[in-house]
This record gives C-alpha cells, structure tokens and sequence, in this order.
C-alpha cells in the first residue's frame, strides 16, 4: 500500500524529499556543490545565524547545558523559560505568556485546551495545518468559514448555542501572504462573546515594528484574545507561544498537553529566542530594511508583469494553473542559482512559487529574482 502510495505520489508530481543544507540558514544557502540565493526560509530578519543570538545560546549551554531532562511541570525548565515568558508578555502586551516547544505543539495544544469538549472552533478555511490539526484534536463542535468571509463567519456564530466559542485564525496566512482582516473578526467575537485566537506566526517580527497583527490593527490586547506566535521564524529560532491573560496561562498550564507531557525546551533554544527577541526590539531598522525589500520585490515584479498581493508581509505567492508549471519554474530557478521552491497539493489547492523575503536580501538578489521569474513564467 505504501509504495503505490508513493507510485502514485510520482506519477502526479507531488513526491516530496528533504534537501538538506551543508550550510547555515540565510541569505544563500549551499546545498551539495550548489550555492543557491534562498528565497524559501522564513528567517525574515536573519537572525537564525545572528552572532548575538548564538551567542546568547553558547552562553546559556555553558550555564544550564543541553537537554532539559524533563517537562516544565517537572523541573525542565530553567530561568530562562520564565524570563522569556515576561520578554513575550511584555513585546505582546499581555499580562502573561507561555512557551511551548514549537509553533505547531502550541496550536496543537492551546487550542482543543481552549475550545473544551462542550464549545464550538470557527476557523478559516485557510488556516494552517497545524490549527487544522488543533480543531481536529478538540472535542468541540467545529466550522470552517470561508476564506476571510466575515458574513460566513457572522452566520455561523449565530447558529450556535455552545459555549465556550473560540474563533481561530492566522493574522498573515502562510501560504498566500494575505492579512486577515482582525479587526472585523474581532468585532464578530465582542458581539458573539467569542474569544479571538489569532496565530500571529507570520506577522511577528515583521508587522508593526516586528510586533505584530494587534498593534498593526491599533487594537488593544484583553482578555478575549489569546496571541499565539513561534519563535522559529523572524525570531530565527525555534519554539512557539501563547500570550494572553494570566487566567487563560494558568488554565493552558494546567490543560495543555503538549505542555504538560513534552520536555521543555533546552535552555539554549530559549536563550536564542531571548536574545532575538531583544534584538528586534533594539534594532527597528532591521524590520525596516525588511519592508523595503518587500516593496521593491513587489514593485519589480510588477514592472515585469507579474501579478502580486499588494499587502505589506514578506510571502510572496506566484499563483499558477498546475503543478508542472510550479515545478517548471522552480527547477528554472534552481538551475539559476535561485531556490524558491514550487508549493503544491495538498498544502495548497492551487499550486504556487512561494516567495519569503528576508532583511538579508540585497537590491541586487530581488532584481535577480524577480528577472529570472519572469523569464521563466515567460517559457510556460
Ligand atoms: C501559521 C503557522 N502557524 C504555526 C506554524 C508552526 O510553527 P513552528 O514551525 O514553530 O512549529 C507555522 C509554521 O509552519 C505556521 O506557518
């Protein structure tokens, strides 16, 4: 079963396999004899191979060591966890926050946590796999709303009598670059006594000053919205968050399995993450260079008439009808010393080049990206 699988998987041009690199992340990676510009990370400020960072974490191998031997309820955790949950809580604007081992586990945990066996999950249908997975997880009752269609979503929170009702989704959707438009959303959740569950892991340290989805919004943090984020991506790192009200952080401590049953993150990892935290808060002008480089990446591709969202996030999708072109240009890229990679079913329903933009990024990398693109859209 599990080779015609994988046959099957050939035969339609969606096989996957890892290519690992022989190189840090970064502007350019090298990968065997390849060295390829990288457009695929989502180390959008560079500071997965930052040397403050590292050196945050050589620093706190030397003072705590490595494993961290057993879950935070049961002594893994170091000072630093806590230090890090005050950094999050203080960058968000929450009174509390709470570290998990990676984006993926916090939703996976927080959310059935959340939601509880008696309310009800509205989630965007283009919510990431691993909320999919979270709702799917919860003994809730669930809805997926179209798309960004708050008048979808207004129906489907007045049909329901349960309680608790949570409304989950991304601030900027992983896959298309899109800013969900929080602030209706949040409008929804006040009317509907809805708490507001948005997975700020793309808007984090690239919307409003590396802040995020909220402050982009001008709106307040309260008690009704939980901000959830990773550390693995502008922050360079690896983990994920939760921050919210200190009611809501005792009650995931005590519900969340991925918390209470995982061993903590090592404390380098943390160090890491403390360290990019507070280097994005001291040096704006990182944020600012990254914003540039998206302007300039969508007004070159633009002038060479490629159509692109007009929104200020660093994923850039180039939509195409069918896999073959994905791979297409992909492979015409790669061939070029170019790695954006084709991102296909079942990720995303229409296939696409997905673009992510770093700070790193030179004006000269972007006008090489964005000529070899067109050139070859142009061949398809
Ligand atoms: C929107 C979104 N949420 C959560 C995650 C998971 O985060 P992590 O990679 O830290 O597990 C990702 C990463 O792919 C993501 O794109």
């Amino acid at each position: 079963m599990y080779t015609a699988y994988l046959k099957h998987l050939g035969q339609a041009r969606l096989l996957r396999v890892i290519a690992d690199r022989n190189s840090p992340q970064g502007r350019t990676i090298r990968r065997g004899e390849a060295q390829l510009l990288n457009f695929a990370s989502n180390d959008y400020l560079g500071l997965a191979a930052n040397a403050g960072v590292i050196e945050g974490a050589r620093r706190a191998m030397a003072e705590f060591g490595l494993g961290a031997g057993a879950s935070r309820l049961l002594g893994g955790g170091c000072t630093l966890h806590g230090e890090l949950e005050q950094r999050v809580a203080a960058f968000k604007g929450t009174a509390a926050a709470l570290v998990f081992n990676s984006g993926y586990t916090a939703n996976l945990s927080a959310i059935p946590a959340l939601a509880t066996n008696e309310g009800a999950i509205f989630s965007d249908e283009l919510n990431h796999a691993s909320i999919v997975d979270g709702c799917r997880l919860s003994g809730a009752e669930r809805f997926v709303y179209r798309h960004g269609d708050l008048s979808h979503l207004a129906g489907l929170l007045q049909a329901s009598a349960r309680e608790p009702k949570i409304v989950v989704t991304e601030s900027v959707f992983s896959m298309d670059g899109d800013i969900a438009d929080i602030r209706g959303i949040r409008e929804l959740c006040e009317a509907h006594n809805a708490l507001l569950y948005i997975d700020d892991a793309h808007a984090t340290g690239v919307l409003a000053r590396g802040k995020g989805s909220l402050t982009h919004f001008n709106i307040q943090p309260d008690d009704n919205i939980v901000q959830m984020g990773t550390f693995s991506k502008a922050f360079g790192s690896m983990g994920g968050f939760v921050a919210a009200s200190e009611t809501i952080i005792d009650y995931l401590v005590n519900c969340a399995r991925g918390l209470i049953y995982s061993t903590a993150l090592p404390g380098p990892i943390v160090a890491a993450s403390l360290a990019a935290i507070n280097y994005v808060d001291a040096h704006p002008e990182v944020v600012e260079t990254l914003h540039e480089n998206i302007s300039n990446c969508k007004r070159l591709l633009l002038s060479r008439g490629i159509n692109v969202p007009a929104t200020p996030t660093a994923i850039i999708p180039i939509y195409v009808e069918t896999v073959a072109d994905a791979l297409r240009v992909s492979e015409y890229l790669l061939a070029r010393g170019i790695y954006a990679p084709a991102i296909r079913p079942p990720t995303v329903r229409q296939s696409r080049i997905r673009i992510s933009l770093s700070a790193l990024h030179s004006d000269e990398d972007i006008e090489r990206l964005s000529a070899s693109l067109a050139e070859a859209i142009g061949c398809l």
